[in-house]
C-alpha cells in the first residue's frame, strides 16, 4: 500500500472512533471516505459498535456501505445526523475545503449541514495555506443553465470547463442528473464572499467550497495522524 493510502486509512480510522453504538452518520464519498466506510463495517462486524446507521452522500458511498454491511438510511427518518465524516480536495488550516472532485458535492454538502460533528478526512497532500491555490472550485450546475452559468462564472473572474466523462462520451452527469463545471479562480482570498457570489448565479445548484463546516480533521503523514481543529 502507498503511504498515500495508508496515510488515507489512518486518518479514516481516527474518524471512526468519534462514532458511537446507536448513532446515525454522514458517509462521505471519495477514497478516503471509502476507508472509513470500510472501518465502520469493520467495528460493526467485530461487534465493537452496535445499531449504527449510515446516510450515503453518493451511489458510490452506497456500493461502499452494502459491501460491508453499514445499513443504510435517509435524511427523512434522520434529519438531525450525530456525526459525518468525508474526504476532501484541498483542505486550509481553518478546515475550510473544496470538495467534488468525485462529483458528489451537491449530497455530501446537504449531509455535512445536517451532521452535528462533521470531520474532515485527508493525508496531507491536500493541505493548502489558501483555497484555490492549483485547485479547481466544482460546481454542481442545471442541464439547461451550463452555457449562462460559464458566462457568469467567467465574469466574475473564473476559467471555467465543463467536466467531461470517461467511460461516456459527452459531460459527466451527476447523480442528481446535473453536469458539472470546474472553475479556476486562482489562489481565494474571501472563500466564503466567493461562494455567496457563486451562489448568486441561477442555475449553479451548489458550490464545492464547504466553508464552517468542519469541527475537526484527521490528516495522514508518512508517519503519523495530525488532528487539526479550528
Ligand atoms: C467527492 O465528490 C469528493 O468531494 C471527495 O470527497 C474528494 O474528492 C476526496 O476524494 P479522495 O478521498 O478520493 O481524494
Amino acid at each position: 500500500m502507498s503511504w498515500k493510502q495508508e496515510a488515507k486509512r489512518k486518518a479514516a480510522d481516527r474518524a471512526i472512533h468519534h462514532v458511537k453504538s446507536g448513532m446515525v452518520v454522514g458517509l462521505g464519498s471519495g477514497s478516503t471516505a471509502a476507508e472509513g466506510i470500510r472501518a465502520l463495517g469493520e467495528r460493526l462486524r467485530n461487534g465493537e459498535l452496535t445499531d449504527v446507521k449510515g446516510v450515503p452522500t453518493s451511489y458510490q458511498a452506497i456500493q461502499e456501505a452494502i459491501k460491508v454491511k453499514v445499513p443504510l438510511t435517509t435524511l427523512d427518518e434522520y434529519p438531525e445526523l450525530d456525526m459525518g465524516f468525508d474526504g476532501v480536495d484541498q483542505m486550509d488550516h481553518d478546515l475550510n475545503a473544496i470538495k467534488g472532485g468525485g462529483g458528489a458535492l451537491l449530497r455530501e454538502k446537504i449531509v455535512a449541514s445536517c451532521c452535528r460533528e462533521y470531520i474532515l478526512i485527508a493525508d496531507n497532500s491536500k493541505l493548502a495555506d489558501i483555497l484555490g491555490t492549483g485547485q479547481a472550485v466544482y460546481c454542481e450546475v442545471h442541464p439547461i443553465a451550463v452555457t449562462p452559468v460559464m458566462r457568469k462564472l467567467e465574469a466574475i473572474g473564473g476559467t471555467p470547463v465543463v467536466r467531461q466523462a470517461t467511460g461516456k462520451l459527452g459531460p459527466v452527469v451527476t447523480d442528481n442528473g446535473n453536469n458539472l463545471i470546474d472553475v479556476d479562480f486562482g489562489p481565494i482570498k474571501d472563500p466564503k464572499a466567493l461562494n455567496q457570489r457563486l451562489h448568486s448565479v441561477q442555475g449553479l445548484l451548489e458550490t464545492g467550497l464547504f466553508i464552517g463546516y468542519a469541527d475537526l480533521a484527521y490528516v495522514g503523514t508518512e508517519t503519523d495522524v495530525l488532528k487539526l481543529t479550528k
